[in-house]
């Protein structure tokens, strides 16, 4: 038997062989992702909770002269961002100290050359009783950590490693993730969390749009003034505190930089983009007298006014400073061609201005050089392209003539656009065709790189999120739902290269083990078996509401009173101060909730509720709230007797549905004004509290961590009536 086991095994290495990496050990297969060489010995080293994290004494490196950041973490900040994810995935908890290493210690050790050619190479010797990870720069080191931490993780107690070594290098210096910020908000805590997600697969960009708009309908447009337009930083400064647009959706220096902290202890730079002179109805909704209308509508700066470019300088004058990157996206995206001359000479001027008098690299998008037939700008090459469209900038001209380029193409054998609820093939990257043929000299028939040249000056590759259809179409949930595999298989490509040999199925069912990493995106509650919660209605243990589910998630009633006839068979509530606490966040997709209700609410009380958000109930509709938004949906009658309520969860293209008294009732969904359709929400549910709000009560509380069935919530239905 054990036999026949290695044998598969080794036939799926052989299978896998350019996907990462398969370890093969006597118990099992160890699958790393993007991890470029491994060496197996014999024995294992055992994770000890008396163990230190050891870093050597010269880990504060002053001279990474080739970090993206102007400040990149020290090898101390490194070595506390694994002691945290240690704790978070093995739930051991290690002192980080300075100095030499004892036995069963972790060492990082700094100023070792791993390889010559790239900065983020890093060694990994695992002995029985040691482990060295070793770098020339604290940024190889911390990839050095995502590789033991997966490999970690794959043990039966999740701090076992087989002895070997590692000799690892990414392929691509940029590595990257781009996501639309500023037409739908992200809270400080999500990108801090997207920051370490982003760690974990080794990418070490994360490219952020900070303002934009949503669409005008011509020139004339009179709805300039109230469509919307998102600008995401919130400057102390009076002259320009009030370019900070949406209600609460921006972030103050301090929160910005707290995110930029967490990128930094995971090797990550944030790249922050300021988009203009298009897309910029932010900018001229805060100074009118900067818009374009009647010429062009009011999203276009108007580049003939010195104080257009004025004020843009001192935009980046106010915020340049707040960022640790040493390039800053300039946007110069989709500018009108019958204003080329305009165009050219502003994208000239801010891209010089970053460079002159902020000292910092300026990048571009492909719009940049649309319209000079020569595809060259007259700064100096230095400016980076971000490749989106190949009738936007020629790639092969622009690296022919000395342009950087990153690969975000909206085009080529797979496109790197994401526009979620677009409706067809944007909605979503096929990860498993974008594993086999994106590739970052890859741009489509005729726009390929291939010379040395061309070749030397592609950079790397991002995908790209995009919310033309605003915040309130996608929850952030949803976000990542999409994004998830798409991560995996970017990652895999830019750290080892060309992938179009590897099996996408091995692939994805092999890194399924690793995706979550140290952070909770997909809002997991752990469960013995596929009852999450299940609440037992009979009162006999007074304020403690029992879960008979065997997770033992016993909640704790205050305010609410039990009511039945010989035993009590239900929770009476009344209004705000009857309450639940069930202390449990908030549960992600692929579950169902399922209640019995007497509902005397007649307007939406709050019934169940945690950070994220809220349901709400009354006898004619019930809303579930997440990021901000409500999705309703009316019953069309008065439901005046008990009800079961079942809502099953789903990512999209699914979405969320509600069932009452076990039959399907409708969707939740949101109509998208822009595009007229209307489109399935996918909304998670919170289980930090019931009531706070409801009045009536509950004879039935069920959560299950998977979709049931329409047979089956017609089942539980049966049962409790
Ligand atoms: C070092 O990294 C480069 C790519 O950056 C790679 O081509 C080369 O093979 C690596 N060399 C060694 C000795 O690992
Ligand atoms: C421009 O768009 C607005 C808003 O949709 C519309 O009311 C107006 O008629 C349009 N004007 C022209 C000239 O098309
Ligand atoms: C800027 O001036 C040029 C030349 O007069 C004109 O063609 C163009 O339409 C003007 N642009 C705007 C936005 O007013
Ligand atoms: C393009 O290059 C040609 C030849 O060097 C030059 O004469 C012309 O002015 C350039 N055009 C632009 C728009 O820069
Ligand atoms: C740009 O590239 C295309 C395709 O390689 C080539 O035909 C064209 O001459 C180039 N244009 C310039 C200005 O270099
Ligand atoms: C590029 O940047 C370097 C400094 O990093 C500078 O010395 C050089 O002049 C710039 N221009 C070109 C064309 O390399
Ligand atoms: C894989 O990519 C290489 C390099 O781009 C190419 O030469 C080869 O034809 C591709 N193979 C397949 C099976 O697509
Ligand atoms: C829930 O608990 C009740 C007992 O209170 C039990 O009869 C029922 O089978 C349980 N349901 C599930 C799905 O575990
Ligand atoms: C939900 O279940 C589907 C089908 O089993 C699966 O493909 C998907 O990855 C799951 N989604 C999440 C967020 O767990
Ligand atoms: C919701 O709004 C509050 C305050 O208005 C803000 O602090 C929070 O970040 C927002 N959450 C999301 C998910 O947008
Ligand atoms: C309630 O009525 C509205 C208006 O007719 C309809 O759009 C909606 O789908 C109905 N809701 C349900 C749950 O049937
Ligand atoms: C509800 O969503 C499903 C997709 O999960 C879709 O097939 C169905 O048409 C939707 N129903 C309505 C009434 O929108």
């Amino acid at each position: 038997m054990k036999f026949l086991t290695s044998y598969v095994w080794l036939l799926a290495i052989l299978q896998v062989s350019f996907a990462g990496q398969v370890i093969s050990t006597n118990t099992q297969p160890i699958v790393v992702p993007s991890l470029k060489s491994w060496t197996g010995g014999k024995g294992e080293f055992l994770l000890k909770s008396g163990a230190r994290i050891v870093v050597s004494s010269n880990y504060k490196q002053e001279n990474d002269k080739n970090s993206r950041m102007e400040n990149p973490a020290d090898l101390k900040q490194v070595a506390n961002m694994l002691a945290e994810d240690i704790v978070a995935l093995s739930s051991l908890s290690l002192k980080v100290v300075i100095g030499i290493p004892a036995p069963d210690d972790l060492y990082l050790q700094l100023g070792h050359q791993a390889n010559q050619t790239s900065d983020e190479a890093y060694t990994m010797k695992i002995s029985s009783n040691s482990i060295v990870v070793s770098g020339k720069t604290s940024r190889g080191i911390y990839y050095g950590t995502r590789s033991l931490l997966q490999i970690m993780i794959q043990s039966k107690n999740k701090r076992t490693l087989p002895v070997g070594s590692i000799e690892d290098w990414p392929t691509y210096q940029i590595r990257g993730f781009f996501l639309d910020d500023a037409r739908k908000f992200f809270p400080v805590s999500f990108l801090q969390d997207y920051a370490r997600f982003m760690g974990w697969f080794k990418l070490n960009t994360f490219h952020l749009h900070l303002n934009d708009n949503d669409f005008l309908a011509n020139a004339t447009d009179p709805t300039w003034k109230t469509k919307y337009a998102g600008f995401r930083l919130k400057t102390n400064n009076p002259k320009l505190s009030g370019l900070a647009r949406g209600e609460n959706e921006w972030y103050t220096k301090e929160q910005f930089q707290s995110i930029q902290k967490v990128a930094k202890a995971n090797a990550l730079t944030i790249l922050p983009e300021f988009d203009s002179p298009a897309h910029s109805l932010a900018f001229v909704q805060f100074k009118p007298e900067i818009g374009s209308y009647p010429v062009l509508d009011n999203s276009y700066l108007n580049l003939n006014k010195s104080e257009t470019y004025d004020f843009m300088m001192s935009v980046w004058d106010e915020f340049a400073p707040w960022f640790d990157s040493k390039t800053l996206h300039i946007g110069a995206d989709e500018y009108p061609s019958s204003q080329a001359a305009q165009f050219r000479d502003y994208v000239d001027t801010i891209a010089r201005y970053i460079w002159e008098k902020h000292g910092k690299k300026p990048q571009v998008w492909g719009t940049g050089i649309e319209f000079d037939k020569n595809q060259t700008l007259s700064i100096d090459t230095n400016i980076t392209i971000s490749h989106w469209a190949n009738w936007e900038d020629n790639p092969k001209n622009v690296t022919n003539n000395g342009y950087k380029i990153i690969n975000v193409n909206d085009g080529g054998p797979v496109s790197s656009y994401i526009v979620p609820k677009s409706g067809g093939g944007g909605d979503k990257i096929d990860s498993v065709q974008y594993l086999a043929q994106y590739s970052p000299p890859i741009f489509g028939t005729g726009y390929n790189l291939e010379s040395q040249k061309q070749l030397d000056n592609v950079l790397g590759g991002m995908f790209a999120v995009w919310f033309d259809n605003l915040g309130p179409s996608t929850t952030r949930w949803e976000t990542h739902s999409i994004v998830g595999d798409t991560m995996a298989a970017i990652s895999e490509i830019l750290w080892n290269g060309s992938q179009n040999t590897t099996d996408p199925k091995v692939f994805f069912s092999n890194v399924q083990t690793v995706t979550q990493g140290p952070v909770n995106l997909k809002l997991e509650i752990s469960s013995k078996s596929d009852t999450l919660l299940n609440f037992t209605f009979d009162g006999a243990h007074g304020n403690v509401l029992k879960d008979a589910s065997g997770n033992r998630y016993d909640a704790k009633i205050s305010g609410a009173k039990w009511v039945g006839k010989h035993f009590a068979q239900a929770l009476e509530f009344s209004g705000k101060s009857s309450v639940v606490k069930v202390d449990l966040g908030t549960k992600g997709f692929n579950s169902t909730l399922f209640m019995t209700l007497d509902i005397s609410s007649t307007h939406p009380s709050t019934i169940l509720s945690s950070d994220e958000g809220a349901i709400k109930i009354s006898q004619s509709e019930i809303s579930i709230s997440n990021d901000n938004y409500t999705y309703s949906i009316q019953f069309n009658t008065t439901l005046v007797k008990k009800a079961d309520i079942a809502i099953t969860s789903a990512a999209y293209p699914v979405g969320s549905k509600l069932y009452l008294d076990g039959k399907y009732l409708a969707n939740f969904t949101y109509f998208i004004p822009r595009t007229s359709r209307t489109v399935s929400m996918g909304l998670v549910t919170p289980l930090d509290y019931i009531g706070k709000g409801f009045s009536g009560r509950i004879s039935a509380f069920q959560v299950y961590d998977r979709i049931l069935s329409s047979d089956e919530i017609a089942g539980l239905s049966k049962e409790v009536s």
